[in-house]
């Protein structure tokens, strides 16, 4: 059951959409200093979720933040190069780092404790 839901998921659109701000993530580079786990140059993405949150309001906030960055939001870190792109983008990019980037860790999760918590 859990895995017919799973497969519908995937192929829903918003899935496509993830997709590209994935896309975007590897393209320009973010992943040089960010991942969605853990700390590099820059803080995990989880950090960055969590402290604001998936609303949209989150997401276009976030956006802005990509294209011009406000490093005394976090102390500590170096300084995040601003992103000269379209706003569409950095939304895009904004709801990876908020929402998918987090959700890749749930399902890969989810798919572990499959056979234990469906099946036996
Ligand atoms: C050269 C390293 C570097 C690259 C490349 C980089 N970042 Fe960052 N990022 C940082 C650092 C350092 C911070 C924390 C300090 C700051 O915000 O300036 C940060 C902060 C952030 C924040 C939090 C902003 C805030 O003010 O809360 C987001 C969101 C983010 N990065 C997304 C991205 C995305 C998306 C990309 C790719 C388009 C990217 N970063 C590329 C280093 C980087």
């Amino acid at each position: 059951m859990l895995l017919m839901v799973l497969i519908i998921l995937s192929t829903l659109p918003i899935f496509s959409y993830a997709d590209e701000g994935k896309q975007l993530y590897m393209k320009y580079n973010c992943s040089g200093c960010h991942s969605p786990y853990e700390r590099r140059t820059g803080p995990s993405f989880k950090e960055i979720s969590q402290r604001y949150g998936t609303s949209q309001k989150a997401i276009e906030k976030v956006a802005k933040l990509i294209i011009k960055p406000n490093p005394s939001n976090w102390p500590g870190f170096a300084y995040m190069p601003p992103y000269n792109i379209p706003y569409e983008e950095a939304l895009k990019l904004a709801e990876y780092v908020l929402i998918h980037s987090q959700k890749e860790k749930k399902k890969e999760k989810n798919l572990n404790s499959l056979p234990s918590s469906e099946f036996f």
